[in-house]
């Protein structure tokens, strides 16, 4: 069969977004932008390339709606949005390819959680939100949402994964609360839920999704037996789509044996993608799903012929991908067009998280970028502070 007829490549749909084919950007943070407050010439670039390169959907790298500061001072959404965000939405649609672009919505730098404990990565204690906060942090959201679709994005996209916030809200290892706002799976819920029932209020259809976790890595947390329910409660709460992904940063305290895959910055983007098993690694946490909304896979997406396989045989409905594509933008158009090897280029090395982190002021542009391919100097650094940065982990969990 030619590419052309698979179904990876065949259009598809989230809410009343038609898209031109199954396959996503994952959201990919932007230092740079997120640094200096305004949008750059080079990002556009990033995204322009990444669009025409033949992606159906891009989520944009995590905008935060507020932090510390914002929430002492009970200030909105509006003081963190990045000036210019909106020219990233002309920029993709002129790309020719038909590719959409949606926002993702990030908690942000808070230095509080639903209850407090004490975080064994963080190693210090995280205190709890009080319910005006909360409060706060619902009004923040919901302004963002609507100023994001003011800002002409085909939809926004929640991020309660990896640990953050939202995720904590989300699962029982981080929340203990015994409100309105923890307990059962709805209450864990409910920040999402009032979310989106007050943004729905403003922006009726506008595709609203969310990423999360099917697994956190952790004892106590969302894991496989609880997963399918939690996921069942994303599609009551009203989400038009679900992304799967996994990790909180606290599992990375554990080692290689008891994770299952080496800890890394960053939990959800594991390394050492080695062997085919090693692919796709949510997939089976996905199998016993019972939606009425799309699902989209994440995390260590490789080979065009193993996804085409997912999309046929598997509860999958849409295949987003990080790494490969800051390593090969134009990855789809080269497995459609039957280029090269059907597996990506990316060796999963994570260099381009150092490259992340290196921010701008710092030593770097902020441009996250594939330093194996394009700077080997820069690649034997970054394997320097991988490893570094996982020593102190373990030398700092000992003591
Ligand atoms: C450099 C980099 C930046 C990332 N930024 C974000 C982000 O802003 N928001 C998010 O939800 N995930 C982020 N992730 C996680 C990815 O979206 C993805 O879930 C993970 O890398 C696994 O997919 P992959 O194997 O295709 O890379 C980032 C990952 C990398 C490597």
């Amino acid at each position: 069969m030619s590419r052309e007829q698979y179904k990876l490549f065949s259009t598809g749909r989230i809410g009343k977004l038609n898209l031109p084919n199954r396959l996503i950007r994952s959201a990919t943070w932007d230092p740079s932008i997120l640094h200096h407050g305004k949008m750059t010439e080079e990002i556009l670039a990033v995204y322009h390339k990444v669009a025409a390169g033949g992606v159906g959907l891009i989520f944009s790298g995590g905008l935060p709606v507020c932090n510390d500061e914002t929430l002492a001072s009970g200030s909105g959404y509006a003081g963190l949005r990045i000036k210019g965000i909106e020219k990233l939405v002309p920029t993709v649609h002129k790309a020719g390819t038909g590719c959409k672009i949606i926002a993702q919505l990030e908690p942000g730098n808070l230095n509080k959680g639903p209850s407090e404990i004490r975080s064994p990565y963080q190693k210090e204690k995280i205190p709890a939100l009080i319910t005006d906060e909360i409060q706060t942090v619902i009004r923040c959201f919901v302004e963002g949402i609507i100023s994001i679709q003011a800002d002409g994005f085909d939809g926004v996209q929640l991020h309660a994964a990896h640990g953050g916030l939202l995720s904590s809200f989300l699962s029982p290892y981080t929340n203990h609360r015994t409100d309105e706002f923890g307990g059962t799976i709805k209450k864990r819920a409910a920040v999402l839920q009032r979310i989106v029932e007050q943004a729905r209020k403003i922006v009726g259809d506008f595709p609203i999704l969310i990423k999360l976790n099917a697994t956190d890595n952790l004892q106590g947390g969302i894991d496989i037996e609880n997963f399918p329910a939690l996921a069942k409660q994303m599609e009551r709460v009203g989400f038009d789509a679900i992304e799967v992904s996994g990790g909180m940063w606290d599992c990375l305290i554990q080692s290689e044996e008891e994770l299952g895959f080496p800890p890394v910055p960053a939990p959800e983007s594991h390394t050492q993608i080695n062997r085919p098993e090693k692919q796709s690694y949510y997939l089976q946490y996905v199998r016993e799903l019972k939606l009425n909304i799309p699902v989209i896979l994440v995390g260590g997406n490789r080979d065009v012929e193993r996804l085409e396989a997912i999309l046929q045989e598997e509860p999958v409905d849409f295949i987003a991908l990080c790494r490969p594509l800051i390593s090969e933008p134009d990855l789809p158009k080269r497995w459609l067009e039957g280029r090269g090897g059907t597996s990506t280029d990316c060796i999963s090395c994570n260099a381009c998280i150092y490259e992340m982190y290196m921010h701008p002021g710092q030593d770097a542009p902020g441009l996250v970028r594939c330093v194996y391919k394009e700077d080997r100097e820069r690649y034997h650094e970054a394997k320097k502070w991988l490893k570094t940065w996982v020593d102190q982990v373990k030398v700092s969990t000992d003591g």
